[in-house]
């Protein structure tokens, strides 16, 4: 990684095949940074045990996880990918920071409280110092920018706090992040209800397109996909349906919202929303034949992964000694 670049860090969880929201929000948008910024992209598996998972799926999906990065275009030469759980940093700091975040800052978050009313069965001390891990991935590399979604703005916040707390009793240890906005790139909503966000956990499979959906499913997703009944396709906030397909579609294509109406002008929804999938079947073509490709390679990945892996522990270990010793911990041995 050279210096005199800014370093992004982000992440996403292992648990089922990436949505078309991942990859337009996320995914798609990171490939266009790699040139300019040094970026980590992690597989934050840490994180995804504070739900159960069954353990020959979740081994699947991490590594399923890690192709779908490349295929999606991100570069491993370029960029760090790597296992959370295999950098053994992220839960040492995690420890630390623990000792700096109050019961109180945790409480209030409302990711923390949405979690446990839905896993009300099982509301685990992970589920509630989830906060506290995403702290510790974001402060061990120095990070200036952080792409993250509105949902996770609050556990940044909580992450700049304690970055700010700490240096302020030991000096300058870590970097304050910052939310990095995109300029591009699309929040997709569900397609039967787009009033909330597309999610990879949805338990309404006609929600969402996962990346790997094969063309069929996608069009016939596209065809159920909720629309409203004035037939007529036109961006607005009355019309969350049609104005979520026109994302999509602007998003997939590159046109902006304007081309896209004038384009669709005197359309059927019927039409409307066959054209829209089309678009979208086109743009994961690629991506899923180059994830074919990679399935067939288990030795390529597997020594992208340890590349990739010894690079995130040099540079995870580099801010972990430091905290270390301004702590007053004994010198390692
Ligand atoms: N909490 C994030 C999510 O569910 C994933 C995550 C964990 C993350 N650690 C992170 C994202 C650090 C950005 C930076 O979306």
């Amino acid at each position: 990684m050279s210096d005199d670049k800014k370093v992004i860090f982000s992440g996403i969880q292992p648990s089922g095949f990436l949505t078309l929201g991942n990859y337009l929000g996320a995914l798609n948008n990171w490939t266009k940074l790699q040139d300019e910024y040094n970026c980590l992209y992690c597989i934050m598996d840490l994180h995804t045990i504070t739900v159960r998972q069954d353990p020959a799926k979740f081994r699947k999906a991490e590594r399923e996880l890690i192709m779908q990065y490349i295929a999606s275009g991100l570069d491993p030469e370029q960029n760090i990918m790597y296992y959370q759980s295999h950098v053994s940093q992220h839960a040492e700091l995690s420890w630390i920071l623990g000792c700096y975040i109050y019961m109180g800052e945790l409480q209030r978050m409302t990711q923390f409280k949405e979690k446990s009313q839905k896993h009300s069965d099982n509301i685990n001390a992970g589920l509630f110092t989830y906060p506290v891990l995403m702290a510790a991935d974001i402060l061990l590399y120095q990070t200036d920018l952080v792409p993250v979604g509105e949902d996770q703005r609050q556990h940044l916040e909580l992450a700049r706090e304690v970055a700010s707390r700490f240096n302020k009793l030991y000096g300058d240890v870590f970097k304050i992040p910052e939310a990095y906005i995109s300029k591009v790139g699309a929040r997709v909503m569900a397609l039967q209800d787009p009033s909330k966000k597309m999610s990879k956990s949805d338990e309404n499979k006609n929600n969402t397109i996962a990346i790997m959906d094969p063309p069929e499913v996608i069009m016939s997703k596209f065809k159920k996909a909720v629309t409203d009944s004035d037939n007529e396709v036109r961006y607005s906030d009355d019309k969350p349906g049609v104005s979520n397909l026109l994302n999509i579609y602007c998003a997939v294509t590159g046109s902006t919202t304007a081309e896209a109406e004038r384009e669709f002008d005197g359309f059927g929804y019927g039409d409307f929303k066959k054209s829209v999938g089309e678009a979208v079947v086109a743009k994961l073509e690629p991506v899923q034949k180059k994830f074919m490709e990679l399935q067939n390679n288990k030795d390529y990945i597997d020594s992208i992964i340890k590349n990739n892996t010894e690079k995130a522990r040099h540079l995870a270990d580099r801010t972990l000694s430091r905290v270390q010793k301004k702590i007053g911990f004994m010198p390692r041995v």
